[in-house]
């Protein structure tokens, strides 16, 4: 019995409206395009829902400055957004707002069936309040002096000096950023989300295969902590919606955004794009699937406020949280100095986004790990794989099909061997799209794109054709290699929807479909070859780079930590100059140790990790795990040497708490463990 069709609801995560897309937001867009586009080719229902995230007190100062209305300026973004992404081929079959009536209404039935089940609270909270723009200041609208080392001009949560996080209430001599004014302190009343009563909920729902294991893991640490309400109010004047039995209390940005997600899909549902209903997706029951793509830095927003949310309020919860890691650019966080801080519409102007496609999918794994946009490697890759493979193989067989034979393709298949290769290769590629093991299916694509122009090379039609009797055999080879490339089409297809398109229209057939690859090609008219895909033009590359150092940065908006300490790290799309260096301040704040190996084991179920118990000196012994295992057998590292980082927080992982991080270099089979020379002493600081 054929399984029945999947229903799906994918969203990326919603951008802000006070800024354009830039090319971090697009490794986002276009890996979940991705995955979605893989599963219709399926012939799954898969449906891509985006919005804009519209609230918050950026946009209402954003629009203030520019002197427009906050609902004129995010309608104008919206519409910049939805031109850049459809320009990268983004197939969103809804891109809608937070600020619509679906979102007030559902971000207020949540709040009411939350109020409803007792998960609501009020407390008076004490903030700094600026009295000439008459509003209280979040932690990053004011500076001051550290109140842990003086330094001047540090935000109202940590200095960038000394590395201290403080209340904003801390800072010493504190200013608004907005006004200048020195603020006071005011009470207000704010409302809460009582997100401790969910714990139980919440450590289930993230170790139940809804994440991947380091966000669970990630998620653990968070758990263990203890989790704090979610303080889900801010005071006028603040662009959002009113709270429901109140005049001057807006819910959060934080709050209605992934709301947005709901929104939009009603909003699809109601103008007749889609054949479900809202119920179907949503219902605490539902037996369609959610699946979410989001950046690291928000994973503390999607995997604890957002499920609670649901839970709490009898939605069902997302089947998948698919979390990815920052975008840099040659190694470094994107800079605007450096041209790297590159604009959806920089990119657009310069190159075809396919190749950024192509180039974002070979290097996607289902792992937060970053992922570098090396711009060299970048234009090598897309001009041997794309170009010198992929499109080579219909060029190289397209004219002569034409030449004599009148543009129609043999009826058989000349090597049923190779041809079952390429057909079962499906079979192991399809599993990696699912998984978002992209870069593994690039990798099996090429390698048969490698074997296609083998076949090619060794039965040279070119020369063939030269001999007269030999034209079925031209043919013969040249209707394999289109047929091979036929193939290849239907598994690029989900990350090359254009070129899929084109090479549709070439080889005169209906869209593709997976299930295609398996379908012979023969005794059929192609039409005349195109070029496909034209090479990268390095110069249009450099051009880009300095279009980008004209350009306009991203702002960032809101920040992402809301629970103090939980939001693991920066946010992609901080404008801030990185160059990459340290000082010798920060370099001083890491307290390295020389210490000896008193015994290594193997760790039951880890099988990169050994265990190792140290001895420190005067501090004492560690436990720590080092994920050294391929690269050494315990029993050889007894009374060994190491380097210490002694002073990095406790981990607590499955087996244990590791308490430092041991030295090495190199990776893999290749890994070295960094050694003092034998007469240094355990305990000793290595400067
Ligand atoms: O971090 C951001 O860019 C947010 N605007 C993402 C919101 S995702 C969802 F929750 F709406
Ligand atoms: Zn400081």
């Amino acid at each position: 019995m054929a399984a029945s069709r999947r229903i799906i609801y994918v969203t990326s995560a919603l951008p802000y409206a006070n800024g354009d897309l830039h090319i971090g937001h697009l490794l986002e867009q276009i890996q979940t395009d991705i995955w979605v586009r893989y599963q219709r080719l399926r012939g799954e229902l898969c449906l891509y829902g985006c919005a804009d995230d519209g609230h918050g007190s950026p946009m209402m100062l954003k629009a203030e400055q520019l002197g427009v209305t906050p609902e004129a300026l995010i309608a104008d973004m919206k519409e910049r957004h939805q031109r850049d992404s459809q320009d990268f081929l983004i197939s969103h079959d809804v891109y809608h707002t937070t600020h619509s009536p679906e979102n007030r209404h559902y971000a207020e039935t949540i709040f009411e069936r939350l109020s409803a089940g007792g998960y609501i609270y009020t407390k008076r909270v004490e903030q700094l309040f600026d009295p000439e723009k008459k509003m209280f200041l979040a932690d990053r609208f004011l500076k001051g002096n550290c109140p842990r080392c003086g330094a001047e001009d540090q935000y109202g949560d940590n200095c960038e000096k000394c590395g201290a996080t403080y209340e904003a209430t801390e800072l010493l001599s504190p200013r608004s950023i907005l006004s200048g004014a020195t603020p006071e302190l005011r009470t207000s009343t704010h409302y809460f989300f009582d997100l401790p009563k969910l714990q139980g909920f919440l450590e289930q729902w993230t170790t139940s295969g809804t994440l991947q294991s380091e966000v669970s893991n990630k998620i653990r640490e968070w758990l263990t902590a203890g989790l704090q309400a979610w303080d889900i109010s801010r005071d006028a004047p603040y662009f959002g919606f009113l709270i429901p039995g109140t005049e001057d209390k807006y819910f959060y940005v934080w709050l209605d955004a992934p709301i947005g997600y709901m929104a939009a899909l009603e909003h699809l549902v109601a103008g007749g794009g889609a054949p479900v209903t809202f119920e179907q997706i949503w219902d605490a029951n539902s037996s369609a699937e959610v699946h979410h793509f989001i950046g690291k830095d928000i994973v503390n927003f999607h995997t604890l406020f957002w499920p609670a949310m649901l839970h709490a309020a009898g939605y069902r919860t997302p089947t998948k949280v698919h979390t990815h890691g920052f975008l840099t650019v040659d190694g470094t966080k994107m800079s605007k100095t450096r041209g790297t801080f590159i604009n959806a519409r920089t990119y657009l102007d310069h190159l075809d986004p396919e190749y950024l496609r192509y180039y974002f999918a070979a290097k996607l794994g289902p792992t937060t790990d970053d992922i570098d946009l090396s711009l060299d490697d970048f234009i090598a890759r897309v001009n041997s794989d794309l170009v010198g493979k992929v499109v080579n193989i219909a060029s190289r067989c397209a004219g002569f099909i034409h030449k004599g034979h009148d543009g129609r393709l043999a009826a058989d298949c000349a090597d049923p061997d190779l041809w079952q290769t390429f057909v079962d290769a499906g079979e192991r590629i399809a599993p990696l799209f699912e998984s978002g093991e992209f870069n593994k299916a690039v990798r099996e694509i090429m390698a048969l794109a490698d074997r296609a122009n083998q076949y090619i090379d060794t039965h040279k039609p070119w020369a063939a054709a030269k001999e007269a009797g030999r034209e079925a055999e031209v043919q013969a080879v040249c209707t394999m290699g289109l047929n091979l490339f036929r193939v290849l089409m239907v598994y690029l297809k989900p990350i090359l929807p254009r070129m899929a398109e084109q090479a549709e229209a070439f080889l005169q057939i209906e869209p593709l479909q997976w299930s295609d690859s398996a379908l012979w090609l023969g005794a059929h008219a192609i039409a005349p070859f195109a070029a496909l895909k034209q090479r990268v033009d390095p110069k249009a590359v450099a051009a880009m780079i300095e279009a980008g150092k004209a350009s306009e940065p991203v702002k960032e908006p809101e920040p992402a930590a809301d629970v103090r300490g939980q939001s693991p790290l920066p946010r992609e799309s901080s404008q801030e100059e990185d160059t990459g260096m340290i000082g010798i301040d920060d370099f001083m704040k890491v307290d390295l140790r020389v210490a000896q190996i008193i015994e290594a084991s193997h760790v039951e179920g880890a099988d990169k990790l050994l265990q190792l118990r140290l001895n420190v000196g005067e501090l004492g012994e560690r436990n720590v795990f080092s994920g050294i295992r391929s690269a050494y057998e315990p029993a050889a590292l007894q009374g060994r040497l190491v380097v210490l980082v002694a002073n990095l927080a406790p981990r607590k992982m499955r087996f244990g708490v590791s308490e430092g991080m041991v030295l090495a270099a190199g990776e893999g089979k290749d890994i070295f463990l960094v050694a003092p020379d034998p007469d240094a002493k355990p305990g000793m600081p290595v400067k």
